[in-house]
């Protein structure tokens, strides 16, 4: 299993992190079983799994509930659970607390959204034992201030500021950095600026790991389908398929066979 310290050694060695989503029990189950190197938790699970409209709507309780799931699944993987909404923005003390509520959860790290407001927060955690993954660049919990899901540093001012970001998250004793949506050229300056690994998500293919939603890779949402994306499955004409394969044999009264009924 992936940890800390070999999180640093992966990125000297050129060997790329791979970091998938996971919501729920049943696929950490599958997820458990496949060489991704790390799950994420993330807030999305608010928009995924329960159909907000933004990861705003991420509690701390939904955090715990499925960072619980998930870690039952996937007893073998190394389990990063974001820090939802606001819970950063509280006051060391409450950050403190929630960070105590997803690690008892399970979790074997948080995630954060922010760089230099939560340089002193990341720092306590980091000094009291709970490994933190930052996330610079788009960050999704701050949509309402950046005016919707838009490419972040296209501008130089913009650029040099997240460079600076990422150096002051690696100061503050961050693990790893999420770089989203930013220019392919800006994912490999930031790569390069900071000694711990970056893993991308729409930040072009020279940081040091990827990570993607679960759900978007297998194709389950059709009309989700962003440039950075690429779908390895197509997971909602199958489940459609089986569940319409079902439905056509229950009403022509093909299923249960007697093979499938007790004696
Ligand atoms: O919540 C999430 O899924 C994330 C990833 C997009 C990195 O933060």
């Amino acid at each position: 299993m992936i940890n800390v310290q070999t999180f640093r050694r992966r990125k000297l060695q050129n060997c790329k992190i791979s970091m998938v989503t996971c919501y729920d029990f049943w696929s950490a189950k599958i997820l458990n079983q496949t060489d991704i190197d790390c799950l994420l938790v993330g807030d999305s699970l608010a928009v995924v799994m329960h159909g907000f409209e933004s990861t705003v709507h991420a509690t701390l309780e939904m955090m715990k509930l499925h960072t619980a799931a998930v870690v039952r699944g996937a007893k073998d993987k190394f389990v990063i659970a974001d820090m939802p909404f606001l819970t950063c923005s509280k006051g060391i003390e409450k950050g403190m607390d929630a960070v105590q509520e997803l690690m008892q959860a399970g979790a074997s790290a948080v995630k954060i959204e922010g760089a230099g407001h939560q340089a002193e927060l990341i720092a306590h955690i980091v000094e009291a034992g709970v490994p933190v993954m930052g996330h610079i660049g788009l960050t999704p919990q701050s949509i309402h201030n950046l005016g919707g899901h838009k490419v972040q540093g296209r501008r130089e001012g913009d650029a040099l500021k997240l460079i600076d970001d990422a150096k002051k998250l690696e100061q503050a004793g961050c693990f790893a950095i999420v770089l989203e949506c930013i220019p392919n050229k800006l994912g490999d300056c930031v790569s390069r600026a900071v000694g711990v690994p970056t893993i991308g998500i729409g930040a072009g293919p020279l940081t040091d790991g990827q990570v993607l939603v679960l759900h978007d890779l297998i194709g389950a949402d059709p009309d989700f389908s962003p440039k950075f994306l690429r779908r390895y499955a197509n997971v909602n004409q199958l489940v459609s398929r089986a569940v319409g394969g079902f439905h056509d044999d229950v009403t022509q009264q093909a299923f249960p066979a007697l093979q499938e009924t007790y004696g």
